[in-house]
């Protein structure tokens, strides 16, 4: 039996139902395919911050990164404490933000399947605003380096999904024509160097419109940090929202999984929040395992995730904001028992 440890975010809001119901779908996995998961609590967030005085304890870090895997539920208003925090000081210079339509869920367009591939450390993200008389100004870092190692996972990522292989760089360098102008100047380069990916570029105003338009033409973007942030909230509404939106914070040494929504307290503990974002995370944290220590019991897991997530909806239960009217924890015991 492989035995992983996984460091738990539970989070705030509805943070604490979706990890009990993600975390039983996982534990449904032990039989089946030998796989046992040690889970370790690693508060963090606004709930952590109330009682500890830290939205993010030394303690919870340390957890992190002595485990195999994190897996986090949203937190609340302390998200640039933990989660941009931890992106930074971990180096998961990757966001990996799929979307894809799955039977009987809401969709813009049948046959959407394409991944946004944000950058995650630099950008308008490492807080540096400054006041000055009459106002403020906010700094905006794109570097060489950074745009570079993206770019590269973009192409890689294209290399290895079934689909039309294609990468398109979303920028704004016709305003931005430094900062942007350097992110597609080494978009470009890279490209170079994979001949059999498809590459273009588009202004992100265009790429806006484009992902309501022609949603289906798209394969793999790459972007930058705000760019990327503000188009995975679109991409999750072209097939089904947020509630079906998982993510992945890769680097090279460590990778947190957690849903691309917030916590949501408007619907906190009435057991109504759709599992299925956390839950399709959890897939995906079981694909970077198989992928990072070789272990294709845990890819057979994954795909028997993503199949027992399609049978869940095929045969109608799911969550209101699906148009269903089934609990967040049935959800989690339909895909438990689909699992076979
Ligand atoms: C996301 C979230 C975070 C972000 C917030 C909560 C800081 O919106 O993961 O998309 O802006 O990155
Ligand atoms: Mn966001």
């Amino acid at each position: 039996m492989t035995s992983y440890t996984i460091a738990l975010i539970e989070g705030d809001g509805i943070g604490p139902e979706i990890s009990s119901t993600s975390l039983a779908v996982l534990e449904a996995l032990r039989t089946r395919f030998d796989l046992r998961f040690e889970f370790r609590p690693s508060p963090a967030g606004d709930a952590c911050k109330a009682r500890t005085g830290e939205a993010l304890p030394q303690s919870s870090l340390s957890t992190i990164k002595d485990s195999d895997a994190c897996l986090k539920a949203p937190v609340g208003d302390t998200a640039a404490e933990t989660i941009v925090k931890l992106r930074q000081m971990l180096n998961l210079y990757a966001n990996i933000r799929p979307s894809k339509s799955l039977p009987n869920v809401p969709s813009l367009r049948p046959g959407i399947d394409f991944v946004i591939v944000r950058e995650n450390t630099e950008c308008l993200y490492r807080g540096m605003e400054f006041e000055f008389d009459g106002g403020v100004v906010a700094l905006r870092t794109i570097t060489r380096v950074a745009s570079a190692r993206i770019a590269k996972h973009a192409f890689e990522l294209a290399e290895q999904r079934d689909g039309a292989r294609k990468v398109v760089a979303v920028h704004k360098s016709n305003v931005l024509r430094k900062s942007d102008g350097l992110f597609s100047q080494v978009c470009r380069e890279v490209s170079s160097q994979h001949p059999s990916i498809a590459f273009s570029e588009m202004l992100v105003d265009s790429a806006a419109m484009n992902l309501i338009r022609i949603p289906e033409s798209f394969d793999v973007m790459v972007t930058t940090n705000m760019y990327g942030d503000i188009l995975s909230d679109e991409a999750a509404q072209l097939v089904g929202g947020l509630g079906m939106a998982p993510s992945a914070n890769i680097g090279e040494r460590f990778a947190i999984f957690e849903p691309v929504h917030g916590a949501a307290p408007d619907i906190a503990g009435r057991a109504a929040a759709n599992p299925l974002a956390m839950i399709l995370t959890s897939a995906m944290m079981l694909e970077w395992l198989s992928k990072t220590r070789g272990d294709a019991s845990c890819a057979e897991a994954a795909s028997s995730i993503r199949t027992a997530v399609n049978r869940t909806l095929e045969s109608g239960v799911k969550t209101s904001d699906l148009g269903g009217s089934n609990s967040t924890s049935e959800v989690g015991a339909a895909v438990a028992r689909q699992l076979g």
